[in-house]
This record gives C-alpha cells, sequence and structure tokens, in this order.
C-alpha cells in the first residue's frame, strides 16, 4: 500500500465517495468486485493512497475527473435536520437544495433546532479546512439562554469550560441584552465539536433556547431569506480558506463523470454526504 506523503492523499473508498458516487460501503464493494483502477491498475484495497489531483481513478473504465467545485451558503430553518436522509422521515437541508444537481455535502453540523449559515460543497479540502479544529476556523452563534447569566458565567464561556470531551478553548464572548428573563450573548468558537454550544451553556446550569449561527470566519448570510441558499462569492471562498480555479480558456474545468449504474439517486442527486456527516459528527 501506498503510505500517504502529503494531506492530498485519501484512500480510494474515500475518494469514491467524495465525488458523490456512492456511500463509502458502497464504494468498498465496487473496489473488492474489481471494477476500480488507479492510473490504469486494478486496485482491490479500499485503503490504497490516492491523490485525487493527480492519479487516474476510474470506475468501469470511466475516469473520475473534477467536477467544478460548488460552494453553497444555506440559512438553516428550525426542523431540518443536516443530513442526506432521516429514516424517520422528517425534513433534511437537503429538500432546501432544489436546482442543485451536483451532489454537495455540509460542511459540519448544525442541530436540528440550530437555524443560520450552513456551507455545503463538493470541495473535501475545503470542508476538511473549515471543520478541522486545527484549523480553528472561527464560528459565531447567537444565544438565547433560558436564564439570565451573570457576567462571571460569561467569563467561563470566555476562559474555557470543562465538558465531557475535554476543556474547550477561550471564546470570544459579547453579552448583548438581558431581557426581564433571558440573556442574549454572541459567542465565537473555534472547535465545533458535537452540540458545542448547548454544552457550554449547559455547563452554566442553563439551557440554550434559540441558537443561530451568524457568522464562520466573517462570513455572513446576508440578505438571504431562511430556507434559501446562495453561492458564495470568490472572496468569500479565499476568505474561508478555499483556492478558485479560473476558468481554462476551452471553459469550465467541467468534468465527466464514471456512471456506475446503480449509485443510488434521490432526487436527481448522487449520494454519499450522510456518510460524512455520520463519520465526522461535528457541529461545524
Ligand atoms: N453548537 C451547538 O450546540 N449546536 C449547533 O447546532 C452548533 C453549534
Amino acid at each position: 500500500m501506498h503510505a500517504p506523503k502529503d494531506n492530498q492523499r485519501r484512500t480510494l473508498d474515500r475518494v469514491l465517495s467524495k465525488f458523490g458516487l456512492g456511500s463509502r460501503t458502497e464504494a468498498r464493494s465496487w473496489i473488492g468486485a474489481g471494477r476500480v483502477t488507479v492510473n490504469g491498475k486494478k486496485i482491490q484495497t479500499p485503503d490504497f493512497w490516492v491523490d485525487p489531483e493527480n492519479d487516474r481513478v476510474a470506475l468501469d473504465g470511466h475516469p473520475l475527473t473534477a467536477r467544478q467545485k460548488q460552494y453553497l451558503l444555506l440559512y438553516k430553518p428550525k426542523g431540518y435536520l443536516t443530513t442526506y436522509k432521516d429514516p424517520e422521515g422528517r425534513p433534511t437541508v437537503y429538500d432546501l437544495l432544489g436546482g442543485v444537481k451536483d451532489f454537495v455535502f455540509p460542511v459540519g453540523r448544525l442541530d436540528q433546532d440550530t437555524t443560520g449559515l450552513l456551507i455545503l460543497t463538493n470541495d473535501s479540502t475545503f470542508g476538511d479546512h473549515i471543520t478541522s479544529p486545527q484549523s480553528k476556523v472561527p464560528k459565531t452563534y447567537l444565544v438565547k439562554a433560558s436564564v439570565l447569566l451573570q457576567e462571571e458565567q460569561l467569563d467561563r464561556l470566555r476562559q474555557g469550560i470543562a465538558l465531557d470531551d475535554g476543556p474547550t478553548r477561550p471564546a470570544v464572548v459579547k453579552h448583548i441584552r438581558d431581557g426581564a428573563k433571558y440573556t442574549f450573548f454572541e459567542i465565537t468558537i473555534t472547535e465545533g465539536r458535537n452540540r458545542q454550544v448547548r454544552r457550554m451553556v449547559e455547563a452554566l446550569g442553563a439551557k440554550v433556547l434559540k441558537l443561530v449561527r451568524t457568522g464562520i470566519a466573517g462570513i455572513e448570510i446576508g440578505p438571504l431569506e431562511i430556507g434559501k441558499y446562495r453561492n458564495l462569492s470568490e472572496e468569500e471562498v479565499v476568505a474561508l480558506g478555499g483556492t478558485v480555479k479560473k476558468p481554462s480558456r476551452s471553459g469550465r474545468p467541467q468534468a465527466s463523470r464514471a456512471n456506475p449504474g446503480e449509485a443510488p439517486r434521490r432526487n436527481g442527486r448522487l449520494r454519499s454526504g450522510a456518510d460524512e456527516t455520520r463519520r465526522r459528527g461535528r457541529n461545524g
């Protein structure tokens, strides 16, 4: 097996799944069945390391080449799950993506009752960068707490608070206002652990009554209606740590896509992000 030489490399099953062709389990079965080649050679090891930018991966002889990158910003409403498919049939963010033909996956997760800014993309390097705790990409939330919070309690959030999966990093906390019974504050964190903001507030003995993600690394929702999405601008993609490729003279770097035949589709989109979201289990 090739060892990874740089962080471009990914295992073959992951590369196939990230192309939106199917889940990693399905990709493993195609690899095992001898349907996949890398640089013309049949590979039957799902953990084989490939460089998706430079290695030629093909499924049933159809080369996978890079599709145009998609970067979407969705204003997620309450009640929608950040998952591909819900066994209980509850609405998911994919129900709001009519008109998006390429498969995109959510960059991190927002809880069902959290509203606000959710990025979806087919650029896995970009997505990994935003969700990785190492990247320290700041995510800002507006919180309505169930009680009036004292400044000392907000200080505990600022300093870092003990959670069952370890202390949180220091956070930037801005007291917005107190109502008769509730405190509203803004918090910026650089991790994005599962239900992190809710758990931080619970550690103070309070609950989160409302949670809105208002920004990621300075990118804001802007004048977008709730439940709608827009494309991120090139400047926004770059500000979030992505790279923008200029279209070639012959047109966009649009790609051919292998047709695996039985790759599952729903509403015209191909599947794989559900696995990805489950795998990460992170709020983004
Ligand atoms: N933190 C949470 O607790 N929930 C979210 O949805 C996002 C961040």
